[in-house]
């Protein structure tokens, strides 16, 4: 754990610096993008604790925390883009974990082979595929209907689906497509099933975000700008943008929920190599591939974190907090400011009620 404290410590010391000096933030996630390669590759050879050990300790952790002889019934926990990346090692974990895991993922077919895969690997049948575009309000509404009509209880929800630096897009209800999925559709998700949740509780809600927050517009005026006005757009900031509002979502409701049994909190996954940068031109160069193994984790080193904040009983308590390598640790403190998110909140619910038919 020195490495991952000691690298939350440099991005850390990095922000309060650059937010007391008032320095540009551009040039902050430059300072910080080189700590995650320093990381990446650091970890690589830390032979006495590697990724595949670690998870391995998190499942029995929890297993051992939570017998299966002592529930009533199976935990169901809710992944959304579980079928790659991140979201496949995590619920791959939350399976043998004990729970039942449903692949909230908008291909069925990539689902199904995910799933198979799983299943194969585990001698475990515990998952489930359910229908989720979260770039259309339709699909969430018949996800989530389908889901209480399924099932009683909700003890997980991992917000993990995202789409990175697309070109300019529009979601099904022409919203900006990365804000559009990868806040507001986990917005209207993660709302729609409150209900269920808290009568699950204890229960948790993880929201996968990234570093890339710190390449964000830090007044909601911008943020409603580059969102709304095409000519605004800037498929990094726009990301940034979509990054911190996950984490100012998680911020104010964790307010909303407290006494609820409920505890949301966001993090950072790590720099992983994964399907996420499919946009970028470079992607199927063979070159870059080879540098991306070497300079980012593993999707299995990128899920330790979802895993751990998803399963692990220190956390049992904790709401509103941002993670990274397996830490709590410091977020920009934009995303921290309270009447900040209850803007960013009542402007998710403006674009909404605009954009519902
Ligand atoms: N990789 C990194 O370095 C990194 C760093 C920081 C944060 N993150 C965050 O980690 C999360 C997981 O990303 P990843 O790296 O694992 O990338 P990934 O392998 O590309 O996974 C993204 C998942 O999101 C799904 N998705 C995209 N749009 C969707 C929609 N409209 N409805 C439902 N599902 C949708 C994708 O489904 P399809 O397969 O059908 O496209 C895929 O399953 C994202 O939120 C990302 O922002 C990643």
């Amino acid at each position: 754990m020195i490495l991952e404290k000691f690298s939350n410590w440099i991005v850390s010391f990095q922000i309060n610096f650059v937010e007391r000096i008032r320095l540009g933030r551009s040039m902050l996630g430059f300072m910080a993008v080189p700590v995650e390669f320093f990381y990446a590759v650091l970890s690589k050879f830390n032979l006495a604790s590697p990724p595949k050990v670690k998870f391995n300790r998190y499942v029995i952790e929890y297993r051992k925390t939570n017998p299966v002889e002592q529930q009533s019934e199976q935990p169901i926990a809710i992944v959304t883009g579980a079928n790659s990346g991140i979201g496949y090692t995590t619920s791959k974990a939350l399976m043998l974990a004990g729970f039942h895991v449903i692949f909230a993922c908008r291909n069925k077919d990539l689902a199904t082979e995910a799933m198979d895969k799983i299943k194969k690997e585990t001698n475990l049948e515990t998952c489930e595929y359910m229908h989720l575009d979260l770039s259309s309000f339709e699909s969430i509404h018949q996800f989530t209907t389908e889901f209480k009509s399924k099932y009683a209880s909700l003890k997980l929800l991992v917000n993990n689906a995202g789409v990175m630096m697309c070109p300019y897009l529009k979601t099904k209800d022409g919203i900006e497509m990365q804000f559009g999925t990868n806040h507001v559709g986990h917005f209207i998700l993660t709302n729609n099933l409150l209900d269920v949740l808290k009568r699950s509780s204890p229960a948790r809600i993880v929201n996968v975000s990234s570093l890339a927050h710190l390449f964000a517009d830090t007044t909601i005026e911008k943020i409603i700008e580059r969102t709304t006005n095409p000519k605004k757009y800037n498929k990094i900031w726009n990301y940034g943008n979509s990054k911190i509002a996950n984490i100012m979502f998680s911020t104010l409701l964790a307010k909303k929920l407290s006494g609820t049994g409920v505890v949301v909190n966001s993090l950072h996954p790590g720099s992983v190599n994964t399907g996420l940068t499919r946009y970028s031109s470079f992607d199927n160069n063979f070159l870059v591939r080879f540098i991306k193994s070497i300079l980012l984790l593993s999707p299995t080193a990128g899920s330790l974190t979802t895993i751990k904040v998803a399963t692990s009983s220190d956390l049992e308590n904790v709401t509103g907090k941002y993670f990274a390598r397996e830490n709590e640790t410091t977020a920009l403190s934009f995303s921290q400011n309270i009447p900040a998110c209850q803007e960013l909140w009542d402007f998710t619910e403006s674009l909404i009620q605009e954009h519902s038919a």
